[in-house]
């Protein structure tokens, strides 16, 4: 961006800009968002069956409660990247994100890794918080796709779930906080 009045002088038309300096026509850009939206609805999808998985390991309540929560918001998601399928004309159709699938398997072997309690409590927050910050990274970015697009309603539906996987991240820092990385601690020592 900050080359742009250079390239454009240097070269005179919009088209030269593009291919010199890295610019990107709509239709790229809208390309690169159903792409991106695919992979997201892969992972929502993903994370509906995985969540239920780390309830079930979970021990703390404020944490089941937490993951419960966030369950029912990741339906929802889901739900509304259809929507979003809807209003840009396009099939809802789900690409295997393999990063979620990797923070997934991950969660699984720290599962299976960490002693029931305090300590598979503390590393389930790590992995779920990990899950949240890529979520957090994806729909950034798919609302600033659907920004420059001119997808206002669109714009909002994302935002809305930005809005929720942030909380959801923040409600899983309290948790760790208020008791369960105490006690892993406490219990590491005795
Ligand atoms: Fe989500």
């Amino acid at each position: 961006m900050q080359n742009k009045k250079n390239t454009i002088s240097a070269n005179g038309t919009q088209e030269k800009e593009n291919a010199t300096n890295g610019g990107m026509q709509s239709s790229q850009l809208m390309k690169l968002f159903e792409n991106e939206l695919k992979d997201i609805f892969w992972a929502e999808k993903a994370l509906t069956k995985a969540i239920p998985k780390m309830i079930k390991n979970a021990t703390s309540t404020e944490l089941v409660e937490a993951l419960t929560a966030h369950l029912e918001e990741t339906k929802q998601q889901v739900e509304r990247l259809v929507e979003v399928f809807t209003i840009i004309d396009k099939k809802a159709i789900a690409k295997k994100c393999e990063a979620m699938d990797g923070l997934i398997k991950e969660a699984g072997e720290i599962m299976e890794f960490c002693e029931a309690g305090a300590m598979c409590d503390a590393g389930i927050i790590s992995a779920a918080q990990k899950v949240e910050h890529y979520e957090i990274a994806s729909y950034g970015t798919l609302r600033q796709f659907a920004s420059t697009l001119g997808l206002s309603d669109v714009v909002s539906l994302l935002e809305t779930t930005l809005e929720e996987e942030k909380e959801a991240d923040a409600r899983l820092t309290e948790v760790a906080e208020s008791a369960i990385n105490v006690e892993a601690a406490e219990m590491e020592m005795a």
